[in-house]
């Protein structure tokens, strides 16, 4: 781990990301006395604007995107003073001496995040190693897309490896990030009862749902080059799957727990050429309705033809010890009915049920991990419903529940970008991607890409507002399962 960084550059300063998430996230760790007095931040992007510029831009992100609850005012004008902002075009060479003035002393130690398109890494660290803004006590932290495929990805990651070791490269996943998933650790492995069942012998299968109410958001160039696979799947869900496969770390760091993320990830049985059709299926929406509104196609939106796909359901398997004959159920979609990031636990069946004899019916036990829209885990388990159950004894399955949202009533939900900002900053890579994670991700989800193409297959129509194909429903109820919904 390094030392704390004394500042912060903030590459898309004037981005999207920018304003919805990381400039309200850096406020609250200022608001909560979580960064260090003096860490300037400095922004750059093209727009011409001055240190005066930016500060009134990140005022007005602050006013649309942090709700009132949450809106520390008096702290809005100390942290407004820490913005510093250098315009620059990223691919031109020449503005980096300007920048490297501005950072001034922090140069020697600080946290750098590109949130920029894939193609600017490569200029940008060229850029900063130019400028002297690469030595040792300098990390930084690398947005997502990165890349298209193994290939890209490889590219980018040898020029970032150029400049900067691995160990001082943070590449988000912003899932980790989420209180959640890092819950799902201390569920696992704070707690002695999960453990002795979460392998084949006491699960039947796992289902990760990642379901979003959004369309293209205008988000046109880079979705439609990208489609659900490689946006959510190759990304957030196979992280998440990491997280719920993975075998106990020995300790909570970085290299503990990526070593154990990864060999899950390197034991994925590969979705192929002769798999392709059987286990995945993909979609497009259609006009329909999400919520009652009427919202128009993928196609209609985009303004062109499309074989892109904005819903794909798979089936998976981790071929180790542990997980043999497990099938992991994935599916992630645009324009959903509801929005939903859920991990479902699928325990086996009791092997003898007593109960039937007097008409009771039990239910296997299901472990429901829910990200969003709230956050809570909840364990079904089967109990008695009151009663003198003359005619048969009647068994009802009831929610152990976990809530987080009430169990930790007081705390508030935080952005996922306050954690990662925050380790980014002090120096701490275990809840960022490895480069083996992120190409092991690559090389899995590149083989059912190349399945697709060698299948001819494409999207299949779904109307908005609906659960994706109706091929998603077959694909585990051939398995004899069906998604919780
Ligand atoms: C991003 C994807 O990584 O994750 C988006 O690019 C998606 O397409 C988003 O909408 C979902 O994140 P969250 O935190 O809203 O579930």
């Amino acid at each position: 781990m390094t030392s704390g960084a004394r500042g912060l550059l903030l590459f898309g300063a004037t981005g999207d990301l920018a304003q919805r998430m990381l400039l309200p996230s850096l406020f609250a760790l200022h608001a909560e006395g979580l960064i260090a007095p003096d860490l300037a931040i400095t922004g750059t992007a093209r727009s011409g604007l001055d240190d005066a510029g930016y500060r009134a831009f990140a005022g007005e992100a602050l006013e649309k995107h942090v709700p009132e609850e949450r809106m520390a005012r008096d702290a809005i004008p100390g942290f407004l003073k820490r913005l510093h902002y250098v315009p620059l075009d990223a691919s031109n060479p020449e503005g980096y001496a300007a920048l490297g003035k501005k950072v001034g002393a922090a140069r020697e130690n600080l946290a750098i995040f590109l949130s920029t398109a894939p193609q600017l890494f490569e200029p940008t660290i060229a850029g900063l190693a130019s400028a002297g803004l690469a030595g040792d006590n300098v990390r930084i932290g690398l947005e997502k897309p990165l890349g298209t495929d193994l290939a890209s990805s490889r590219a980018i990651n040898d020029a970032v490896a150029a400049v900067f070791p691995e160990a001082r490269t943070f590449r988000i996943d912003h899932y980790l990030g989420k209180e959640t998933v890092q819950n799902l650790l201390a569920l696992r492995f704070a707690n002695l009862m999960f453990e002795p069942l979460w392998n084949a012998a006491g699960i039947e299968h796992v289902q990760i749902t990642v379901s979003e109410t959004v369309g293209l958001e205008g988000r046109t160039a880079y979705f439609d080059g990208s489609g659900s696979l490689r946006d959510m799947v190759q990304n957030h869900m196979l992280q998440l799957l990491a997280l719920v496969a993975m075998e106990p770390p020995a300790h909570f760091d970085a290299r503990a727990v990526r070593d154990e993320k990864v060999k899950v990830l390197r034991s994925l049985r590969p979705i192929d050429r002769e798999t392709a059709l059987t286990h995945t299926v993909i979609g497009q929406y259609a006009k329909g309705a999400v919520g009652g509104v009427p919202v128009p196609g993928y196609v209609e939106e985009l303004g062109r033809p499309s074989d892109t796909e904005t819903f794909v359901a798979l089936k998976a398997h981790v071929d180790n010890w542990r997980w043999k004959g497990v099938p992991f159920y994935l599916r992630t979609g645009k324009r959903m009915p509801n929005r939903q990031s859920e991990i479902i636990i699928q325990f086996r069946p009791v092997p003898h049920s007593m109960f039937a004899e007097r008409g009771g019916r039990v239910h296997a036990n299901k472990l429901v991990i829910r990200l969003q829209p709230e956050e809570e885990i909840r364990l079904l388990v089967m109990a008695k419903e009151p009663g003198l159950d003359r005619e048969g004894i009647r068994l009802r399955e009831v929610p152990l529940d976990l809530s987080l949202t009430t169990a930790f009533a007081g705390s508030r939900r935080r952005i996922a970008y306050e954690r990662l900002l925050l380790d980014l900053i002090e120096g701490d890579p275990t809840l960022f991607v490895r480069r083996d994670e992120v190409e092991a991700q690559w090389e899995w989800v590149d083989a059912i890409r190349d399945g697709w193409t060698a299948n001819g297959m494409t999207p299949k129509s779904y109307p908005a507002g609906t659960w994706g194909p109706s091929a998603a429903i077959a694909l585990t109820e051939r398995d004899g399962v069906s998604w919780h919904d």
